[in-house]
Formats: structure tokens, C-alpha cells, sequence
């Protein structure tokens, strides 16, 4: 069955996806002008055909790369904008963005330019669209755990607009408990705690195992590995901890889309969901993931809605809340 209407027509709820990483090839172009930046490409097409990923690495040089051109308050709006006008045309209601404020401030980018761009934007948007977001602060986890407490500090005067912090960039070699101290302060200062747990990493198990048992994380994203361990699954079950799955990443980054694995832990009970990462670089928002998804596994009706309401239950809202959109 073609269950594409049925998916398109869905309230939607997106869990795990980079602001950064919705920055689209038409965008990059538009702010290289606006900033007097020089892209070494000629054209888009050019630009399109210099995205040349296969791992974790060789996606986060381009990425990064690419952020070159978000300059001003100004940039961040227009970024967060048309990723939210994007996701609302998708109805998706409610989002909850990551951003990374390393990226920019390592560049001689202020936080507080970064923040109030993206902030104003998410304000606009569901003034005049009605699509509700929150903010999440990534640290770059192959930087110093110093630069990330730091990061954190910068942060608190903005603690309002941020509901919690998470932990990105290349896994090799920097395990969750490398950020053990950042992560218990944030949670003192009120921060909701989530790890990326990518998908094949060297030790993923033990990485796993450590952002529940050591950090505490609130919620994994992406997580896959957790399906060789039952005993992992039991805990992350039992803590109902939600997993922020990304097929079109999945298949861009390790080769598959791991669909297989998310319709076996939503059978286990798990609370999966399905998200887009980097829906500029690994191109597919919510309904183009979903729909991949639901053509691979032949998802029914009944999981495609059991992995929305998956994604409204691990939202951070207020219970009140949670129930309006359930
Ligand atoms: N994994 C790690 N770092 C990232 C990702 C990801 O999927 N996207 C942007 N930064
Ligand atoms: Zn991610």
C-alpha cells in the first residue's frame, strides 16, 4: 500500500534536526552575496556535486564548511525561518532544533548573535504560522571539554530560550563521559540532557551505556547499536528514553538506512522515533524520511502513527501540553 498522503497528511513532531544543517544550497549562495564571501564554487550544481560524503568525518568537514557564510543575527533568522516555513509546510507542529554555538564562536561569531537570530525567528514563525520549537545546545565533542564548559557558561544568561543541551560532532575517540562534568552542571542549571549515539562508532555499546547509566541523558539521539545489547534495550526501555532515528542520514553516513532496526525496536516497545538531521546535506525532511522509512519496512498505518505519537510523548513539553497534541 502507498501510504504517502497518509504520511504527508500526519501531524508531525521532529525531534532531532540541526538548524545548521538546513542550510540549503540556494541559502548558502544567497548569504555568500549578502556577506561578500567567496564560495569555491561556480554554481549550485557545482555545489551540490562537492557533497561527497560516505562517514561521520568526511559529512561533518562539508558541514562546517558550510557554515562559513552565517555571519549575522540577520543570517540565523533567515536559516531558522525557512527551515521552520519547511517543516510547517510539512505539518510539523512542533520541533525541538539543535544548534551549534561552538561552530560559530570559534569563528569570531558572538553566542548572543547566533542565539537572538534564531530565537527571533522561532517567535515569527509561530506568530504568523502557528509551528511551536525549542532549542537545543550541542557541544562539539571533539573539542576540549573546557571549550564546552565555557559554552555552557556563555549560555546561562540565555537559559530561557534553551531547554536543554546535547553532544555532536565526530564520536571517534570522545566518549559521552569525556563531557561528564559539563553535562552534571548543565543539569544543575536546568538543562535537559540528550548524547548523539551515532550509528557503527568504535565502542558504541560502551557509549551508549554511558549516556544512560553515567551522563543520565533524558533522550538518545540516533542509538541504533542499543539493538545488539537486550539488556541496554531493557534500560532504555524501562526509562523510556526516547531514540531519535534519521534514515536518509543513516544511509548517507554508514550505507543504510537502518529501518530494519527501528521496526524491530518499535515491536520491542521502544519509544522510536523518525527525524531528518541534516535535511540539507542528506536530503529528505520529515515526510521524505518517513516515507523511505514506510517503503523499506512496509510500515501500516498503526506505526506510523505509534512513532508520531513516540515523538509527542518524548517531546520536551509540559505533560499538559504533550496531551494537546496526543
Ligand atoms: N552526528 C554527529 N554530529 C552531527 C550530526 C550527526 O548526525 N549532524 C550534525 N552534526
Ligand atoms: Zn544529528
Amino acid at each position: 500500500e502507498n501510504l504517502q498522503d497518509f504520511i504527508e497528511g500526519m501531524p508531525k513532531c521532529e525531534l532531532h534536526v540541526h538548524v545548521e544543517g538546513t542550510l540549503e544550497p540556494e541559502m548558502k549562495f544567497e548569504l555568500a552575496k549578502r556577506n561578500n564571501i567567496e564560495l569555491p564554487y561556480a554554481n549550485i550544481e557545482a555545489l551540490k556535486n562537492a557533497y561527497d560524503f560516505d562517514d561521520l568525518p568526511s559529512f561533518l568537514a562539508i558541514y562546517y564548511e558550510g557554515m562559513n557564510v552565517l555571519l549575522t543575527e540577520q543570517d540565523f533568522f533567515d536559516l531558522t525561518y525557512a527551515y521552520l516555513v519547511k517543516a510547517h509546510s510539512q505539518n510539523v507542529l512542533y520541533t525541538e532544533m539543535f544548534f551549534d554555538p561552538q561552530a560559530h564562536t570559534a569563528r569570531g561569531v558572538g553566542f548572543d548573535t547566533v542565539i537572538r537570530g534564531i530565537r527571533r525567528a522561532q517567535i515569527a514563525a509561530e506568530t504568523s504560522l502557528g509551528i511551536r520549537s525549542q532549542l537545543i545546545m550541542c557541544f562539539l565533542r571533539d573539542w576540549s571539554a573546557e571549550f564546552a564548559m565555557t559554552t555552557l557558561l556563555q549560555s546561562l544568561p540565555y537559559k530561557e530560550w534553551i531547554i536543554g543541551v546535547g553532544l555532536d560532532s565526530d564520536e571517534r575517540n570522545n566518549p559521552p563521559m569525556k563531557f561528564n562534568k559539563v553535562f552534571q552542571r548543565a543539569r544543575e542549571e536546568g538543562y535537559l540532557l540528550t548524547v548523539h549515539c551515532d550509528v557503527n562508532q568504535q565502542g558504541s555499546i560502551q557509549h551508549i551505556w554511558q549516556a544512560v547509566n553515567d551522563i543520565g541523558a533524558d533522550r538518545l539521539d540516533h542509538g541504533v547499536n542499543a539493538i545488539e545489547d537486550k539488556a541496554l534495550c531493557e534500560e532504555i526501555k524501562k526509562r523510556s528514553l526516547a531514540l531519535t532515528m534519521c534514515p536518509i542520514s543513516n544511509a548517507y553516513v554508514v550505507g543504510g538506512t537502518k529501518a530494519d532496526v527501528l521496526d524491530q525496536m518499535l515491536d520491542l516497545g521502544m519509544r522510536v522515533t523518525v527525524n531528518s538531521d541534516d535535511p540539507a546535506y542528506f536530503p529528505g525532511y520529515m515526510n521524505e524520511n518517513l516515507i523511505r522509512l514506510q517503503e523499506e519496512v512496509n510500515l501500516g498505518k498503526d506505526k506510523l502513527v505509534q512513532l508520531t505519537r513516540n515523538a509527542f510523548e518524548g517531546a520536551w513539553l509540559p505533560r499538559a501540553t504533550k496531551d494537546r497534541y496526543l
